[in-house]
């Protein structure tokens, strides 16, 4: 779990400083150290994997981590989630919000900074039997790997079904290749739901080699593969020197020796799928590709036989409670507010994306008010 989370993070942050830097103001170096070090956290975590269940000291200091990691997410995913209402807001409350984040940041600095001091003890020390076996990981180029959601699990409702099938599709059936879709317009939650599958323990536990990718409208192939080989921890420097042909091969022949999962996230042309399938060889080993798409063709296109999975809206119940979520403490709303906040929740119409924004502007006018 902790890998995860950190994994998610760093890529995460890397979106930020590429694609919302005009956001970060204020905050821009904060964020780049905040990169810096938690790509040392990942490769501890990654060399310490084998020592966790033997050494206390390294499973705190692996959970000090993972706790460091989640409060980042959080000030980081106010970032994402509401870069289009930064966009509208006045230059005045702009000011106050990166204000917000850079105390926030500031803090979370402070915990990794003494998180780190650790971390350093235990690779100069060599205790523990833990030795840095990603020397010069972080001085890499690391490939430029776009967006990858981060998804507050405990605030992701309505999924359980949802999810259940996208487990069954996944582990399930036929020991050949499938392409399974999910599809729906956009702010439905079809990256949420992928995540929220990927995650799962069951499913790390099934598939021995995992990766995610961001595709959207504009993608490098190389990147692509690049990015993928990055999330097997299987990048080397040559790497970087091939073309993307080159790349393409060296992916598929690592692929085929296990069972494997990659999730292509937000496709957005059958161009694109074309253009990315020959890296994903078919060995009947129950592998699987889980794409997301706004484009019901794409997915068929991918697979022609399977039927992709349409997601749903949300309830008025569903959204009533994603709502309280974001916006009451503990979920729970004061008893005068229940009704405006159920006829606002219905006003969505279900979609996640307008709910999260809703709520996002809601907080900001009670903070406002304060
Ligand atoms: N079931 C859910 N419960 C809670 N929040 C959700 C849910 N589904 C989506 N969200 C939230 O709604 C927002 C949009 O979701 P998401 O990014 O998954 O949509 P998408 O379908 O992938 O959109 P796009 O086509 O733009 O990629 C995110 O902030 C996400 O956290
Ligand atoms: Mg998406």
């Amino acid at each position: 779990m902790a890998d995860a989370v950190v994994e998610f993070l760093l890529l995460n942050l890397k979106q930020l400083l590429l694609y919302h830097v005009d956001l970060l103001s204020g905050v821009k170096d904060q964020v780049e150290s905040l990169h810096r070090e938690l790509s040392l956290m990942k490769a501890f975590l990654k060399d310490s994997r084998e020592k966790r269940s033997e050494y206390e000291y390294v499973r705190e200091l692996v959970s000090q981590i993972t706790v460091v990691a989640y409060e980042a997410e959080d000030i980081i995913d106010t970032f994402v989630t509401n870069a289009a209402m930064q966009k509208a807001r006045s230059t005045v409350r702009r000011a106050f919000h990166v204000f917000d984040h850079s105390s926030m940041l500031r803090n979370v600095a402070k915990e990794i900074e003494s998180i780190k001091v650790k971390v350093k003890e235990i690779y100069d020390k060599k205790m523990f039997g833990i030795q840095n076996l990603h020397d010069g990981e972080s001085s890499r180029r690391s490939p430029p790997l776009k967006r990858v959601p981060i998804v507050e699990e405990e605030n992701v409702v309505g999924f359980d079904e949802e999810a259940k099938t996208m487990r069954s599709l996944l582990t399930n059936g036929s020991e050949e290749l499938q392409i399974i879709s999910i599809v729906g317009m956009g702010g439905l939650g079809k990256t949420t739901l992928a995540k929220e599958v990927y995650t799962d323990p069951s499913i790390e536990y099934h598939f021995y080699n995992r990766a995610w990718i961001y595709v959207s409208q504009q993608y490098s192939r190389k990147e692509v593969f690049l990015g993928i080989l990055d999330s097997l921890s299987l990048i080397t420097d040559e790497m970087y020197k091939m073309n993307d042909e080159k790349l393409a091969i060296e992916l598929s022949s690592h692929l085929r020796s296990k069972r494997y999962l990659v999730v292509i996230d937000d496709v957005w042309t059958m161009e694109a799928w074309d253009d990315l399938k020959m890296a994903f060889p078919n060995t009947a080993s129950g592998s699987r590709i889980l794409l997301t798409t706004r484009n019901r063709d794409v997915a068929s296109y991918a697979n022609p036989e399977g039927s992709p999975h349409h997601l749903r809206f949300l309830t008025n119940e569903e959204s009533w409670e994603l709502l309280s979520k974001k916006v009451f403490r503990k979920g729970i709303c004061p008893l005068e507010l229940e009704d405006i906040g159920l006829q606002i929740a219905k006003k969505c119409y279900g979609l996640p994306l307008a709910i999260v924004v809703v709520s996002g502007l809601l907080l900001k006018k009670e903070k406002t008010r304060d």
